[in-house]
């Protein structure tokens, strides 16, 4: 008989850890059946509040005595590698929070694992869930933009670096734990949402740089040890002619630009909010979409919207068979195969290339006290 829930565990119930609970309680088919953080007082504070009964604090215990589908980690980036490859390995397919690894081997390493294992691994890219993402989608499949030649991924903050600026855990800002920094952290959206909307582009080359410049609170800059960029610029360029600039920041003392685009012969698209830029009848048009009304439409007439209305969602729909899986791993791998590229470019002083970047990248995985019986 075909299966009608999917049974979850989650390892990791800090701040992202618990949001995905909430999101799972509402999603009828998704059922947590335990939890597993190294913070037992918060492990019982929160299997408490969501009414979890079976807690751990060990993972691979967990792994070994749950009857489960599907594990979702929502550790720090350096441990997703080593914990996402453990409960593959384990026969369990793997729900995994961005960015996709601390490093690119890392995230090869998953990737690689899938494979041998066959099991399914999802990361959570949630800007491909958007509105925008989906009505975007559509002019290009259509081809409304004719030849697509660059795209430019932008993310913005005033002063919104984890932790030294309030929000946010240490971790965030240390590579040890981390990997890297802005371009990490929030590029990973921005970057992904184009590269899904470009059909995975093949990386080329890529230069950059990065930055951490304006003061932050002494105390928090200590305590944290922060040594990540707050700032990642870079140009990348893809097979077939396709390129990308990338500016993603924390802090930064300026006002936002317009938001990421992705430029056509024929039209353009602003992602944020919506805007169809083209010529018509030699006249510059700019429309916009009612994207309540395609919400509406996808899920009474067409009703295959609910298949993607978040990530988790999705992820569980796909496990149950209701819909294919998004290459949310394969979009994530090379989402950080550019990324490291901007860091390898930075300390090289020169562009480097894809193959250089899968050369040079080494893993940043964490021992896992807590992992292995
Ligand atoms: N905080 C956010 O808004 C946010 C949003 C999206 C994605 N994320 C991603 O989620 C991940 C976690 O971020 P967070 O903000 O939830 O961090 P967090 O510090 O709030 O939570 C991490 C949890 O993991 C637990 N943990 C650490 N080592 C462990 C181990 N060995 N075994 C079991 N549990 C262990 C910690 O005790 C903590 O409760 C990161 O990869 C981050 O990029 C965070």
């Amino acid at each position: 008989m075909a299966k009608e829930k999917i049974r979850l565990a989650v390892i990791g119930v800090g701040i992202i850890g618990e949001s995905h609970l909430r999101t799972y309680r509402d999603i009828p088919e998704a059922e947590v059946v335990a939890i597993c953080d190294i913070n037992e007082e918060r492990l019982n504070d929160v299997g408490d509040r969501f009414g979890i009964a079976h807690r751990y604090t060990h993972i691979g215990r967990m792994l070994a005595e749950e009857e489960l589908d599907s594990v979702d980690v929502c550790l720090h980036n350096n441990m997703h590698a080593p914990v996402s490859i453990a409960i593959m390995r384990a026969g369990l397919d793997c729900y995994c929070e961005k960015p996709m690894a601390g490093s690119f081997y890392d995230a090869l390493e998953m990737m690689r694992v899938a494979e041998e294992t066959g099991k399914k691994l999802h990361i959570q890219l949630s800007f491909l869930y958007s509105r925008e993402t989906k009505a975007a989608k559509r002019f290009i499949d259509a081809g409304d933009l004719g030849e697509i030649y660059h795209m430019r991924s932008y993310g913005f903050r005033r002063r919104g670096r984890p932790f030294v600026d309030g929000y946010g855990r240490k971790e965030f800002v240390n590579t040890t734990t981390s990997g890297g920094g802005a371009l990490f952290d929030m590029g990973v959206y921005h970057i992904s949402q184009l590269l899904y909307l470009t059909g995975i582009p093949e990386l080329e080359r890529v230069s950059g740089r990065t930055y951490a410049k304006l003061a932050m609170d002494e105390g928090r800059r200590l305590e944290s040890g922060y040594n990540v960029e707050e700032l990642g610029v870079g140009f990348a360029n893809y097979k077939g002619g396709l390129s990308m600039d990338i500016l993603e920041d924390w802090a930064v003392h300026g006002r936002p630009f317009p938001s990421s685009i992705i430029m056509g012969s024929e039209a353009g698209i602003s992602l944020e909010p919506l805007v169809i830029h083209s010529r018509k009848h030699d006249l510059e048009t700019d429309t916009t979409v009612d994207l309540g009304e395609m919400d509406y439409l996808e899920h009474t007439v067409y009703a295959d919207g609910a298949h993607y209305d978040s990530s988790q969602q999705h992820w569980i729909h796909a496990l149950l068979g209701k819909c294919e899986l998004l290459p949310t791993a394969k979009i994530a791998l090379e989402t950080q195969r550019v990324q490291e590229g901007i860091y390898f470019s930075e300390m090289l002083g020169r562009e480097v290339s894809a193959e250089e970047i899968e050369k040079m990248s080494v893993s940043k995985a964490l021992e896992i006290p807590n992992l292995a019986l």
